[in-house]
């Protein structure tokens, strides 16, 4: 199997408003191929269709237009669906009952006699970082982040091939977040695809290989994490830090140089060249103030560069 999610052409019309007469275009004409035991994500600001794209492979709503297959199964097919996993966005419960009961829950729809679906249970509550004594709690005392948790927890057990999760650090403190990230990298180690939609930055760099990133509903950039950042070098700069001189004192003659810029900073300034022979120009303007050179680091594009502008 080449890709354990494709997407072909796949849009979505909401139809909204009074008399549904109004049509909201959430996905439009969407192609896109994930190969497997990899950590994708699918990057995206507020509204961008992320869920939508999500929600409508799940099978809870159909698509208007286009065609996706699952471990090379179509997104129609039933049987596939139990091979895969998902978290939605914000995973809703029956406040009344307990995580172990959801657990048990799920365990039984899959299937599972009682031995095996507490010994899951256990592991994966686990897993999750749910406290034992968290256990036996209803849902309805749960905060976000725990919820989140369980969430997880019940996507995986089945033992998914694929598992889909809609923003799974929503909700998570600092310290949350680490420990998920921890799981998800797990998964992979295990041969788990995961299909991750996200807008923080930082979990997408820590965990992925390949993302995507959508906007209105159009997909803007896909591919490798790393070729994505490094195809546009042209933008790369040069990022000269001084010391013991303000930035007033040598702003007129940086401001000289072409395409360089200057900005202060407590006992210095940080100075961005274009090119690399600036940075003499720069070191005796530097000198001649009674400074000196701190350090010269090349400034490489980020994600958040790539985000903002491709979205
Ligand atoms: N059930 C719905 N009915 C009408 N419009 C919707 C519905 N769900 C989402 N939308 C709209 O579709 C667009 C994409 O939303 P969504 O997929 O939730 O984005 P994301 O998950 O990236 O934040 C938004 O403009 C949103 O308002
Ligand atoms: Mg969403």
């Amino acid at each position: 199997m080449e890709y354990a999610v494709e997407i072909n052409n796949l849009s979505k019309e909401y139809e909204t408003g009074f008399l549904r007469k109004k049509r909201v275009r959430a996905l439009d004409d969407l192609t896109l191929n994930v190969r497997p035991e990899q950590i994708f994500g699918f990057l995206g600001g507020n509204g961008a269709g992320k869920t939508t794209t999500i929600k409508t492979l799940m099978r809870l709503q159909f698509p208007t237009a286009g065609s996706a297959r699952i471990l090379g199964s179509d997104i129609s097919d039933v049987k596939m669906h139990r091979r895969i996993g998902y978290c939605p966005e914000n995973p809703y419960f029956y406040d009344y009952l307990t995580a172990r009961e959801v657990m048990s829950y799920f365990g039984e729809l899959f299937g599972y006699d009682r031995a095996t679906t507490q010994r899951k249970t256990e592991e994966l509550l686990t897993a999750v970082g749910l406290d034992e004594k968290d256990w036996k709690k209803q849902l309805r005392k749960y905060s976000k982040g725990m919820l989140q948790r369980v969430g997880l927890a019940q996507s995986l057990i089945n033992d998914p091939e694929v598992v889909f999760l809609d923003e799974p650090m929503s909700g998570l403190d600092p310290v949350g977040r680490r420990e998920i990230r921890e799981l998800i990298a797990g998964l992979r180690e295990k041969g788990v695809t995961v299909f991750m939609s996200t807008h923080i930055l930082s979990d997408i760099e820590a965990l992925c290989d390949e993302v995507a990133i959508l906007r209105g509903g159009k997909l803007t950039a896909s591919g490798n994490l790393s070729e994505l950042l490094s195809a546009s070098e042209g933008v790369r700069s040069l990022e000269i830090n001084v010391e013991g001189v303000a930035a007033d004192a040598i702003r007129d003659e940086i401001d000289f140089i072409a395409g360089a810029e200057i900005m202060a900073k407590p006992n210095g300034a940080t100075i961005q060249v274009a090119d690399e022979a600036d940075i003499d120009a720069v070191l005796q303007i530097t000198r001649k103030a009674g400074g000196h050179l701190a350090s010269v680091h090349p400034v490489k594009q980020s994600l958040e560069d790539l985000f903002v502008r491709t979205s």
